[in-house]
């Protein structure tokens, strides 16, 4: 699972520019003043021949070093003591930097959990003589306040003040959760044999891959390290980057550009005095570009070897205009089948993750297909549509019928609704009922049939969902009654996830996919749904707020389009049923608990 962070990012930008930009659309205060986040840190550089490499372009080590510092240093204002780097997510480069050229970083805390926060670094580079700017890359760090003689120190949250200070908090929670299970979930892809049969091994005029090996070691100097004798982990990626650039120029004897770097983990600390042992080798070489694996280890005197840190970085090399050139193919060491294997899988995620995550939410193709190198930015994606959506504080109430209200939102042409109300019932138990889809055809006429296709896992699930079709006046049809139009059907992922901190929903957000398995069929119009789902929301121990949310695409809007011209409240007479399902479930009589209907470990909360 490899998760394009920077992509990650920048698919809240837009809401999120007017704030990390520094530029033109910053909130003010009531006063008038500009509003600065109080963790923000800037950092701005002028690139020297001595930070360059042999083409005059800022070397990616030193750009790596800056962006830990700065970003160190936000994550040390908020916690108000030392921090050390856990990890730095994907990174994508967008363009190279020049010699004479300004290197501009920003860097705030995202979210606060226990020990260890989020921090969002932005890049970018400034020309003085033209006086353009542009975006270099964005990443996502993770920082942990350093343990005391005392033991762990405990972070104060971090409120947010803006709309899109709060989308980042919302958001943080869900990147959070995909980077703790980030080794399993790999090592589970990793070893679906049908990631092992992407390429064929042909190596004739292929390049041996021990040609490429690299190894070479560091001594651990006070400059290196922190004011608690820790090494800087931008030290350490610097490090890497090196080692990774010389085995990339060894494939085909050039000087390679470094595209994207796949997470770094510190796996544990380093020190002044450690002697560190970088060892680099290409694992596999696709036709424009090559993945380049590096590991980092510790030791002291006698010591065993001490795993630093793994990452793996992927080269392109480019002629004089800068287009990629088609790359040697590489031949496996006898031992290296392993790795050679693994970077096809790996860069089959690398596509996918830029497939689903770099479009921007307007963008995203209604259906895509599932598949398990996927699932896990389907996931993401799914439940931060959603989030960014619940986050819109543009939202125009349409209508209101005894506490239930119909709201509705305009977006670029996209037209998407909201009902919400108050009802009595905890916000877990609601959660527990509206996250079963299958449930639904209980209380929503609008679900004719729920079936169960596939549990993901303890979160993310599979259904179809048969809808009656919808004469022009809005009125359903049941598939025998319907006169000339189909039913439709619907394939959707359905990720749930419980609140990550006091004061957060629970959300259920729902998307269409597409799945080999079950093709379109006749007597069904397949219908698609960008993004839909609930937030409930805790307003005391027996009330919730209840939050229902719809990207009305073409085959959704029928069923509402008479509520917001105010032709009718049907969206009222659902929730009605919707409650009354509630009131009826309030209590759970099954003797074993309700989770386990979906599955053990429902509850997982990244935060813990
Ligand atoms: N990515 C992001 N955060 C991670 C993580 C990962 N891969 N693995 C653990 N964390 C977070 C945990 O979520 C936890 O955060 P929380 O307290 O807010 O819930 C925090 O790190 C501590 O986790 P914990 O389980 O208590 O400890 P651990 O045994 O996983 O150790 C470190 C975590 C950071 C102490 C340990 O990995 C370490 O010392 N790493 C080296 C850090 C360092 O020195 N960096 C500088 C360069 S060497
Ligand atoms: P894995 O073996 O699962 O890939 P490691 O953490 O052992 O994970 O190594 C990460 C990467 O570092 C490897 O894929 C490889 O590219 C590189 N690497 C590891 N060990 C060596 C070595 N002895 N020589 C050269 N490169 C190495």
């Amino acid at each position: 699972m490899f998760v394009l962070w920077s992509e990650l990012f920048s698919a809240v930008s837009h809401l999120c520019d007017h704030y990390i930009s520094g530029t033109p659309k910053m909130s003010r205060h009531q006063n008038g003043e500009e509003y600065r986040n109080p963790t923000e840190v800037k950092k701005s550089q002028i690139v020297m021949p001595c930070h360059a490499n042999h083409r005059q372009e800022l070397s990616v080590g030193e750009l790596l070093k800056w962006m830990d510092s700065t970003a160190c240093l936000s994550a040390e204002r908020h916690a108000g003591c030392p921090c050390v780097t856990v990890s730095v997510d994907d990174i994508h480069f967008e363009h190279t930097i020049g010699v004479g050229q300004v290197v501009n970083i920003k860097a705030k805390v995202n979210r606060a959990f226990n020990t260890s926060m989020e921090v969002g670094i932005v890049v970018s580079c400034e020309d003085l003589f033209s006086d353009t700017h542009w975006s270099v890359c964005r990443a996502v760090a993770t920082f942990v306040s350093q343990r005391t003689t005392g033991g762990k120190v405990q972070l104060r949250p971090l409120v947010p003040c803006t709309q899109a200070e709060q989308v980042e908090h919302s958001l943080a929670a869900e990147r959070r959760r995909m980077r703790l299970v980030h080794a399993d979930i790999m090592k589970d892809l990793l070893a679906n044999r049908a990631f092992q049969q992407g390429q064929s091994l042909n190596c004739n005029g292929a390049v041996p891959a021990e040609r490429t090996r690299v190894e070479s070691v560091e001594l651990v100097l006070p400059t290196h390290a922190n004011h608690q004798v820790n090494t800087f982990g931008g030290q350490i990626m610097a490090w890497m980057e090196n080692v990774a650039t010389i085995a990339a120029s060894r494939l085909c004897n050039a000087h390679p550009t470094l595209q994207s770097i796949d997470m770094f983990h510190f796996r544990g600390p380093s020190h002044v005095g450690d002697r560190l042992v970088l060892k680099a080798i290409v694992n596999n070489a696709f036709k424009n570009s090559m993945e380049v694996g590096v590991c980092a280890e510790a030791y002291q005197g006698e010591e065993p070897l001490r795993h630093i840190n793994s990452a793996f970085m992927t080269f392109e090399i480019r002629d004089q205009e800068g287009k990629p050139c088609t790359l040697p193919r590489i031949r496996p060491e006898p031992l290296g089948m392993r790795r050679y294997q693994e970077a096809i899988a790996r860069n089959k995620i690398r596509l996918d993750r830029k497939y689903i995550i770099s479009c921007k939410q307007t963008e995203v193709p209604l259906s895509v297909p599932w598949d398990l190198s996927n699932q896990v930015y389907l996931s993401y994606n799914n439940v931060s549509a959603l989030k960014m959506l619940a986050a819109r504080n543009n939202w125009l109430l349409n209508s209101e019928k005894n506490k239930v209200s119909l709201y509705t939102l305009e977006q670029k042409q996209v037209l998407s609704f909201k009902v919400e109300t108050e009802v009595d019932i905890p916000a877990e138990r609601a959660f527990m009922l509206l996250s079963d889809l299958s449930k639904r055809v209980e209380w929503d006429p609008n679900y004719e049939r729920c079936e169960l296709i596939l549990r993901v896992n303890d979160d993310d699930f599979l259904y179809r969902v048969v809808t009656p079709s919808i004469s022009q006046d809005g009125a359903s049809n049941s598939p025998s009654a319907d006169q000339g139009g189909k039913v439709q059907d619907f394939i959707l992922l359905a990720s749930r996830r419980p609140p990550c901190d006091s004061g957060d929903p629970y959300v259920i957000a729902l998307r269409s996919v597409t799945l080999p398995t079950h093709p379109p069929t006749e007597g069904y119009n397949r219908g698609e749904v960008l993004c839909a789902g609930f937030s409930i929301l805790e307003v005391s121990k027996d009330i919730s707020k209840i939050s229902y949310f719809n990207q009305a695409s073409p085959e959704v809007l029928p069923y509402i389009s008479t509520d917001i011209a105010g032709l009718s409240s049907s969206f009222y007479g659902i929730f009605c049923t919707c409650n009354t399902f509630l009131q009826e479930n309030r209590v759970d009589h099954t003797s074993t608990p309700h989770k386990t209907d979906l599955g053990p470990g429902t509850f997982f909360c990244g935060c813990e």
